[in-house]
């Protein structure tokens, strides 16, 4: 399985605090069946966490040769959890951001927690203009999509990717979230499962349990496609849907 979206480089963010964290969180996630991992640092968050790429890839360079002496076997890469902007474009392409494939088409972003912009459309069909395919972080977290979860079908027939995060769907983000998940993925507008991963005990990695909540309602092909043949897609930049 592969895991798009997690906090285990040690001391950039919310995430990791120190590299015994990553490692504990590494083996938790090898243990599970995680073959390939990708770390999503936040850039741009309102609390103010923001990683520098040169600082991300560095973190990443010291976890690899971590991993290699734990013995761990789990593939390595780097993205980011990019707070929604309509200049997300331009930050790709200087650099700044950190898109999930190498041809920077495919990129991660997160709204707000308790609203919607209110311009997020016209944002979202300019990012595409700008050649951009835009993964959404968790929309069942967004307390407007909760109120509405048909937010999410408007936003998706528009092209942007749905990733829900594991702890959801298996109700550890409370009821309303784990119902907004089933919702979601009875409507079959869920893209991806990701751990969201923070730390080695109370966010922990871990996909296969929701994997297999998932197969009960959208069956197992569809569930299994989440977490193997729809991320390697937008890892290699390849077309998803
Ligand atoms: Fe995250």
């Amino acid at each position: 399985m592969i895991d798009l979206h997690s906090h285990f480089l040690f001391d950039v963010d919310d995430g990791a605090r120190t590299i015994e964290d990553t490692i504990e969180m590494l083996h938790t996630a090898a243990a599970d069946g995680v073959t390939r991992m990708v770390a999503t640092p936040h850039q741009r968050h309102p609390a103010g966490y923001h990683v520098e790429p040169a600082l991300a890839r560095e973190r990443l360079a010291e976890v690899e040769a971590a991993t290699a002496r734990e013995n761990i076997r789990i593939d390595l890469s780097l993205a980011a959890e990019i707070h929604f902007s309509e200049d997300i474009p331009e930050g790709i392409e200087d650099g700044t951001l950190l898109p999930y494939s190498e041809d920077g088409r495919y990129f991660l972003f997160e709204l707000p927690v308790t609203t919607i912009p209110g311009n997020i459309k016209e944002v979202i069909f300019s990012i595409q203009m700008a050649g951009h395919f835009p993964v959404l972080a968790h929309p069942e977290r967004n307390f407007e999509v909760v109120a509405n979860p048909k937010i999410v079908l408007e936003l998706r027939d528009r092209g942007v990717l749905m990733q829900l995060t594991a702890q959801s769907i298996l109700g550890k983000f409370g009821r309303k979230t784990e119902k907004v998940c089933r919702k979601l993925l009875k409507w079959g507008v869920v893209d991806i499962i990701a751990s969201d991963a923070h730390n080695p005990v109370r966010r922990p990695p871990g996909l296969a349990e929701a994997v297999k909540a998932a197969a009960k309602i959208v069956g197992p092909e569809r569930a299994t496609a989440m977490v193997t043949e729809t991320p390697a897609r937008i890892l290699a930049g390849g077309v998803v849907n």
